[in-house]
């Protein structure tokens, strides 16, 4: 890896911690049973590291074991809370509300239901990101069912007010979906505090396995029906069918925990290596910080750049830094970033924007030499402009 640039794409992915691999290992090999075996050891091995992985993520958000189903991630999970909502509740009504920056997760779902006759309201968000409470307040009607907002955006890492949104959707007694998939082991959780009732969660962006999710679905004041998505065997209380991905659901675990052992002090790390980028960066001229300033999760800078071409400044950072611009699910398409125009950036700006995302391996001296190859690479565009 040593010639490879600088990681600095953690909303995308992060590397699988040589703890957690080691953690889930064995269930690869000795420990291989199938935890619904139920009639010799193999399948109470697997049984018992399944249980320890509700426990640890029931833990993590202030739920009850039985109420964490696994998927095989966020996207899973949030098709699971959107669509299994719609199909359990449309004689309440067909009415769902969310916000413009969300992941393409739970927008596509929404517009499938769309295409089903249900009817989306997406509410813009303020030019900091942040979702505006009057706004929703005022989107509710009798035939609403559901508010999806997302906990940590994965472009520009905005918190949204998790509490303000699930005290107003109680109040209303519509069912509350937060996709934290970037937020899981980054900040509190917490769905009693927060009255959320089904929250999406994925491993792999708090250095576990991809391929692994979960869907928290509250059962108690209220208990939410949710129509299975995936038919077969019955596994997850039927919610969701398939065997259990046992190493995975190991690694899941012990990423979680490691991450909110360690939460406090990455916290104040990555917010100073975040700062020191901004600090360094921002020492330029016509540089925005897209999304809330602190508001937002300590490893995500996003920024966008005046007077240089978008594609040419990925370009010139590339050799240093692995970075991106919008999300790694969008980048394949040239259309600009939805959630960067939805704060009101121009085309030009969504297009010229860098997102960093810090994380866990990454230092300061690597932050030192990011800074000055990006204040290189950006100087040098903009000279380059000027003599055209
Ligand atoms: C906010 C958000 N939701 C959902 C997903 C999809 O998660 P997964 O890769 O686990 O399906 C991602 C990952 O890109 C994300 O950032």
């Amino acid at each position: 890896m040593s010639n490879h640039p600088i990681y600095l794409d953690c909303h995308a992915t992060t590397p699988v911690d040589e703890r957690v691999l080691a953690a889930m290992l064995p269930y690869f090999t000795e420990k291989f049973g199938n935890p619904s075996s139920i009639s010799h050891v193999y399948g109470w091995e697997a049984e018992a590291a399944v249980k320890q992985t509700r426990e640890t993520l029931a833990a993590a958000i202030n739920a009850t074991p039985e109420e964490i189903v696994f998927t095989s991630g966020a996207t899973e999970a949030n098709n699971l809370a959107i669509k299994g909502v719609a199909e359990a509740y449309f004689q309440k009504g067909q009415h769902i509300i969310t916000i413009a920056t969300e992941h393409n997760a739970v927008i596509d779902p929404c517009q499938y239901l769309k295409t089903l006759g249900f009817d989306i309201t997406i509410l813009p968000v303020k030019k900091d990101g942040l979702i505006d409470l009057s706004q929703l307040e005022r989107a509710f009607r009798p035939e609403t069912i559901l508010v999806s907002v997302m906990a940590a955006n994965n472009e520009i890492g905005v918190l949204q007010p998790l509490a303000e949104i699930g005290a107003i959707c109680r109040d209303r007694q519509v069912l509350f979906h937060t996709d934290a998939a970037q937020a899981i082991g980054k900040i509190p959780l917490d769905v009693q505090a927060m009255k959320i009732d089904l929250m999406s969660l994925t491993a792999h962006k708090a250095y576990g396995p991809k391929g692994i999710g979960a869907l928290y679905v509250r059962r108690r004041n209220p208990r939410v029906q949710i129509a299975p998505q995936q038919h077969g065997g019955g596994h997850e209380r039927g919610m969701r069918s398939g065997t259990l991905y046992t190493p995975q659901i190991v690694g899941f675990g012990q990423a979680v925990e490691i991450a909110l052992k360690e939460q406090n002090t990455e916290t104040q790390r990555l917010t100073h290596l975040r700062q020191r980028l901004w600090e360094a960066l921002s020492q330029l001229e016509k540089i925005h910080l897209n999304g809330h300033p602190t508001q937002r999760l300590p490893g995500n800078l996003n920024i966008s750049v005046e007077g240089v071409d978008g594609a040419a400044l990925l370009l010139g950072l590339q050799p240093v830094m692995a970075v991106s611009s919008g999300s790694a699910c969008s980048s394949a398409t040239t259309a600009p970033s939805h959630v960067l125009t939805a704060l009101g950036n121009s085309q030009q700006l969504a297009y010229a924007s860098v997102r960093f995302g810090i994380g866990r391996f990454n230092t300061e001296v690597e932050i030192d030499v990011v800074a000055k190859h990006a204040i290189a690479t950006i100087q040098s565009l903009r000279k380059q402009a000027t003599l055209v």
